[in-house]
Order: C-alpha cells, then structure tokens, then sequence
C-alpha cells in the first residue's frame, strides 16, 4: 500500500524526464479518466500542457461548461475547446444505424481532433487516460485483439499515425485509486465521481434519427433523473445511470384533449466491470419524483418508463 503523495510525486519526476520541453496534448472527455490524466500532467509540467476538448453536440447539460470551469477557470489551463457541433450533426443526418452513427462519431473525431492539434506548435507527445485493467485486458499490448475493442469503445483511443508518443500516467491505477488522485489533485466532486459515458454520447441514447430538437428532449430528461438520483444520495450507488428517447409515441390526455407524445426510458445499473450488469432497485417515490417532474416539465414526453433489462442479454445502452 502506497501513499498517493508519493505516487504523484514520482509521477511529476518521470514526467518531466520523459517529455523535456516539448508539449503534451491531453484530449478532455468530460470523463474521470481524461480530467485526472490532465491534472497530473498540469501538475507536472504546467503550461506544456495543451487541452483539447472537442465539443460533437452529443454531450449532456452542463458537460462542456464543466469542462471549462475545471480546466480553464480553475486549473488556468491552456484549453482548447472545439465547437463541432454542426459538423457532427450533419455528419449524422438520416442516419439510424447504431453502428453507423459510431463510425461517423468516431471518424469525425479523428478529423476534428487532428486538425486542432496541428495547431498546437512544438507538441509530441498525447496523453491518455489507459488504467491498468485496459493494460491487462489487452495483454500489455497496445494493439491486441482486446484493444482494439477497447479503442472502439474508447474516445482516447486515437489511432498511431497522428504521430504523437504516448504518455500513460495513471497505466499502473484502478478506478478507485484513480479517483483518489483526482480529488488529491483539488479535481470536483462532479468530475471525480462521474458514470462513465459513451464517446458517441447521447447518439446512442437518441434512438433513430438524430435531430437537435430529440437531443434538447433528451437532455432535459436526463438532467432531472440525474439531479433525482443525486439528491437522494442514489447517484453514487449506482454505475451509470441515464435517460434514453424512444422512437416511440403514444396516447396520453392532457386536460379535456388527447396528446400524442415522446417515451422517456429511465436506465440506472449496478456494476463492477461494465460486463455485466444488474438493473437498479430504485426506490419508487424517487421514480414516482423523476416520472412527474420529466412528465411535466419536458416538452413533447407524456409518457416514463423504468428499465428492468439485466445485462446479457440486454446490454447497458440501448443502442
Ligand atoms: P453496453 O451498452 O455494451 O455498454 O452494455 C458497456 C459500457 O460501455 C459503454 N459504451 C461505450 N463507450 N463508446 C464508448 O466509449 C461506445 O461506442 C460505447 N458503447 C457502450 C457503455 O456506456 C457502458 O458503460
């Protein structure tokens, strides 16, 4: 058992050793993994360091303006923040495909990120947020078989010809020593204890077509479950939590009229390894609180329904 203040001091040491003067590109997911790779690195060698942050109009409320807060308010980091929105969006028009839409997604990523760190003079280096059970998974190998499952599920993962070396600060962590040396890092509570969150975003919780008007619908529903969860401590017992818009609509009464509305479908799971997974016996009145307040406030949803889909064979996202 190591101490953590020993474990960033030697960190700052090989750091520095490693990359000299040259700059590191850190690319910022709005994820634990990324935030705490950066923190590190900003620790270590300040302002050599370059953040990127790639803005696909797939996040969730809040998510970039965090991101900003962090990094450029607070950390003074030298962050780059790339409005792509429209190039995603269009990337997808029509598009109903999962698989389809993670291509795109991923594709328009490398297009966008690569472009943005040309920009950035004098770097040679990117890092990433590797942990130890993505080493082992792929057998120490960064290219094996169970990597590139990996890189495809993985925002970081950037493929070899953008030219950089690797830095993997935190290869020797777990999850849990990860978040340790992030809070220790004065990184927030929001970032630290963050649920993971899929590179395509909310693409993949936004079934069918993608429309910014289905994306406005969807955020909003989440950001009630999850401020639901939080308030009730729920937040932190379970792995990942979140909204998903069907392509569903149904019959409801709203005073003497019909309506014809959107489906909200509520996800929340258990989880040590994201392998499996078990659906979460949330409390009914905290369901009953998400339902009424998503029912009442999101335009355009009359109907809410809870997931009951354990994994297999059902998977965590929908899509
Ligand atoms: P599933 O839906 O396969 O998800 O049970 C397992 C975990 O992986 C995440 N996930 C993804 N992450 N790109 C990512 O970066 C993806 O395409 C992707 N698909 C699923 C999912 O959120 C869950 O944590």
């Amino acid at each position: 058992l190591w101490k953590m203040q020993t474990f960033i001091e030697r960190s700052i040491e090989d750091l520095k050793t490693r990359v000299g003067t040259s700059r590191v590109i850190c690319g910022l997911s709005g994820g634990v993994d990324s935030a705490v790779t950066a923190a590190l690195l900003l620790r270590a060698i300040g302002h050599q360091v370059a953040c990127i942050f790639v803005d696909n109009g797939l996040l969730r409320e809040g998510e970039s303006d965090l991101v900003r807060k962090t990094f450029r308010d607070w950390f003074r980091a030298d962050l780059h923040v790339v409005d792509a929105k429209d190039r995603f969006l269009s990337a997808l028009k029509g598009v109903t495909d999962p698989q389809q839409k993670r291509k795109i997604i991923g594709k328009v990523f490398i297009d966008v990120f690569k472009a943005e760190a040309q920009h950035i003079p004098d770097a040679r280096f990117l890092a990433q947020g590797t942990l130890y059970p993505d080493v082992i998974e792929s057998g120490g190998a960064a290219d094996g078989p169970a990597a590139t499952i990996k890189t495809h599920h993985n925002v970081g993962g950037l493929p070899k010809e953008l030219g950089f070396e690797l830095v993997e600060p935190l290869r020797d962590l777990f999850k849990d020593e990860v978040r340790r040396l992030g809070t220790e890092l004065g990184l927030p509570e929001s970032l630290v204890w963050r649920h993971p969150f899929p590179g395509p975003g909310l693409a993949v919780r936004c079934l069918g077509e993608i429309t910014p008007e289905k994306l406005a619908t969807l955020r909003h529903a989440d950001v009630i479950f999850l401020d639901e969860l939080e308030r009730s401590g729920w937040y932190r017992r379970t792995a990942q939590a979140f909204a998903v818009l069907l392509p569903v609509q149904s019959v409801g009464v709203m005073g003497d009229g019909r309506t014809y509305e959107d489906t909200i479908a509520l996800r929340a799971v258990q989880t040590d390894d994201f392998m499996t997974a078990d659906w979460s016996r949330l409390p009914e009145d905290l369901l009953a609180r998400a339902s009424t307040r998503i029912i009442n406030n999101v335009k355009g949803v009359n109907r809410v329904v809870y997931d009951i889909s354990s994994k297999p064979p059902a998977t965590i996202e929908w899509e």
